[in-house]
């Protein structure tokens, strides 16, 4: 199947010599097998990423206001001033309307600033516009099928003003909520003490695996449990593709791990593209459930919203991922803090190799907005340690392949800790995502940490990662958590899980400088890199890619657990200084 396709990606390539191939792949990624030619009448609804006008300017003016000791640090930008950057020239504009005019589509811009606009065509239609045969392809794993092509053409005079067209390369996945559910007790729910563990920070009812509840966490990174002051300031925890989180299952988990807050604390609901928040009578979703616990849990008396994005437009979580992002840069006060623990789905399917290198670009330039913002997007970094080049394991465990959108620029990715038996500190979780992006060049924040990792590792370019990408993750936190799901405790872990930690944390420094009449933490990668002192260093432990060994834990940063666990007494005295 895949050897047919690449040979019709050849034909067109000659029959239209002037036409040009802005995207390309070979073959479909691992998980999706091909069904036949998509039906002619099947209609196709694309987005067109146009190129903005000024991205480096975009870049710059992030780079500026989330640099401590930059003189224009903390003046984020406006809604108007962030779109300047992103808006295609007059002539892009122009060019590309008058070639989809000239085919008879008709298109509607995506965002105020014009740089996704979207079209509705028949396959028969796409396919001569673009020179490509669409095919229909199934998801293995959930009988999902989708209409892709290996690549497409747009005339060479083109070129420079459409970056993508989405999705006809890329391979996103749909819904599968799989997830590394540790241990289950339904008998009491009540917390017991693991086996003997030596003592350390925490006590050893904390440090055994299965009781990472709030006091615990508050306890090992300082989190105050006193609650914010009233603030503008809200934390969004982040819900895709129906997964939903649970009233009940919310008032169920305060007065079990928060006694001492009120236990009919809610959270705010932000609808995009139909997104609810059912409240199933069977039960909740597990990334949501457990994002808003955790966050309600640990960021006290901090506004939480959560923000559905449904499945009305698509069902793929990469256009929910830009319609989630699309939609925050479209509100005058977007919440100052936001975390995706989405990037584990267990099905390897968010590895950066699933998706074409410019739809990533296109994607993680809504983030450079969001930053511009002055928003602080935390991401978990997967749950596939060094990663799988194709999934199901195709028997090569190299390269290495990392999880987007942990791998763009302007977030930060949070990776796995844990303690084992024969720890008394946290040490790195063997599936913590971590690695080396193979799309997006290392930003300059990131040199030195990175260099002196090399150092210390003797990496090379014949190693099996790419040496000059964008590293992830930025720092880690414990993986496990509790909750309620389906009515039961349940104890998982999950990226998920470090990243919801860390992001309540921001969000509890967040509000404190918002309370102080300063502006919130914006984009954190530039203070993180700063200040590695704020992180506890975590040096021991590994993670793999298909049971194999993936990266070693070092001093100082590495790419399983970033600069390691963050304390929130010193980053409070550096958010104070600010
Ligand atoms: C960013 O700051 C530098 C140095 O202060 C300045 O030269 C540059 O113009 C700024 N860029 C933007 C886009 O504001
Ligand atoms: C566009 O529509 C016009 C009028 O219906 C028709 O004559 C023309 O052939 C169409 N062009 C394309 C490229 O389909
Ligand atoms: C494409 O179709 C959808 C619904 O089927 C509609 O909401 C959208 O406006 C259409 N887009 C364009 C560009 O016509
Ligand atoms: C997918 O389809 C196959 C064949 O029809 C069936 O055996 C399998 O159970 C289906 N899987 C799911 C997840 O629906
Ligand atoms: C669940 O907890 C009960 C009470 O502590 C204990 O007896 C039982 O062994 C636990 N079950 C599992 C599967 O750990
Ligand atoms: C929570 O809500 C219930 C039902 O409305 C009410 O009886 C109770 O007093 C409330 N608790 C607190 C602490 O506000
Ligand atoms: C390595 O990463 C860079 C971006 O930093 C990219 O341009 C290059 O293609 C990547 N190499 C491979 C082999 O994927
Ligand atoms: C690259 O690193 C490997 C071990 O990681 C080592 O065996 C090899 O000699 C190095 N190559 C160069 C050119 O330094």
């Amino acid at each position: 199947m895949l050897k047919l396709w690449a040979i019709a990606a050849v034909v067109f390539a000659t029959v239209h010599g002037e036409l040009l191939a802005p995207e390309e792949r070979d073959t479909a990624p691992g998980g999706f097998s091909r069904v036949g030619p998509s039906p002619g009448d099947k209609i196709l609804n694309l987005r067109l990423a146009l190129t903005p006008n000024d991205i480096d300017g975009l870049y710059d003016s992030v780079y500026n206001v989330s640099t401590p000791g930059s003189p224009r640090y903390g003046q984020y930008l406006s809604k108007e001033e962030v779109e300047k950057f992103v808006t295609p020239s007059a002539d892009t504009a122009t060019q590309v309307g008058a070639w989809l005019a000239s085919n008879n589509i008709t298109s509607l811009p995506l965002t105020a600033a014009g740089e996704w606009i979207s079209v509705n065509l028949t396959v028969d239609q796409a396919n001569q516009l673009l020179s490509t045969e669409f095919s229909t392809f199934r998801n293995v794993e959930t009988n999902h099928t989708v209409e892709r092509a290996p690549s497409y053409s747009i005339p060479n005079t083109l070129k420079t003003r459409i970056k993508s067209i989405y999705p006809i390369v890329t391979f996103a996945s749909s819904a599968s909520l799989a997830i590394h559910i540790v241990e289950r007790n339904t008998s009491t729910g009540s917390l017991t003490a693991g086996p003997n563990r030596p003592v350390a920070s925490v006590s050893a009812v904390c440090r055994s695996s299965s009781t990472w509840s709030p006091a615990c966490l508050q306890k090992l990174y300082g989190i105050p449990s006193t609650p914010a002051k009233p603030a503008a300031n809200v934390l969004g925890v982040s819900g895709f593709e129906n997964d939903f989180a649970n009233n009940h299952d919310l008032k169920s988990f305060l007065p079990q791990f928060r006694p001492d807050i009120n236990p009919n604390t809610t959270f705010d609901i932000i609808s995009i593209d139909g997104g609810v928040n059912n409240q199933l009578p069977i039960g909740a979703g597990f990334f949501a459930t457990f994002s808003i616990q955790n966050t309600i849990g640990l960021a006290t008396g901090v506004s939480v919203a959560f923000i559905s994005t449904g499945t009305l437009v698509s069902d793929d979580l990469y256009t929910a991922y830009l319609d989630q992002a699309n939609y925050l840069l479209s509100l005058a006060n977007p919440p100052q803090t936001v975390v995706n623990t989405y990037a584990d789905f267990a099905t390897a399917t968010m590895s950066e190799s699933h998706i074409s290198p410019q739809v990533a670009e296109s994607i993680c330039n809504a983030y450079a907005q969001l930053a511009a913002r002055g928003v602080s997007y935390i991401v978990a970094s997967g749950d596939f340690g060094s990663g799988v080049p194709g999934f199901p394991v195709s028997g090569n465990c190299t390269p290495f392949d990392a999880s987007f959108p942990a791998t763009c620029p302007f977030v930060t990715a949070v990776g796995g800790t844990e303690f084992t038996e024969s720890e008394d500190a946290e040490t790195a979780w063997t599936s913590s995502g971590g690695g080396f992006s193979n799309v997006f060049q290392r930003p300059k924040y990131q040199d030195a940490a990175v260099e002196a990792y090399f150092r210390t590792v003797g990496a090379n370019t014949s190693s099996p990662f790419n040496v000059s990408g964008r590293a992830v993750p930025d720092l880690s936190a414990i993986n496990l958590g509790l909750g309620y799901f389906f009515g039961d405790l349940f104890e998982l872990g999950s990226t998920a899980i470090s990243a919801s930690i860390f992001a309540s944390m921001v969000a509890l420094l967040t509000n404190e400088r918002i309370a102080a009449g300063k502006p919130g933490l914006g984009f954190l990668n530039p203070l993180i890199y700063q200040n590695p002192a704020a992180f506890n260093d975590i040096a021991t432990g590994f993670n793999t890619g298909c049971q194999e060994l993936g990266f070693n834990g070092a001093t100082g940063w590495d790419p399983v657990t970033g600069f390691g666990s963050p304390s929130y007494v010193k980053l409070q005295e550096i958010s104070n200084q600010l």
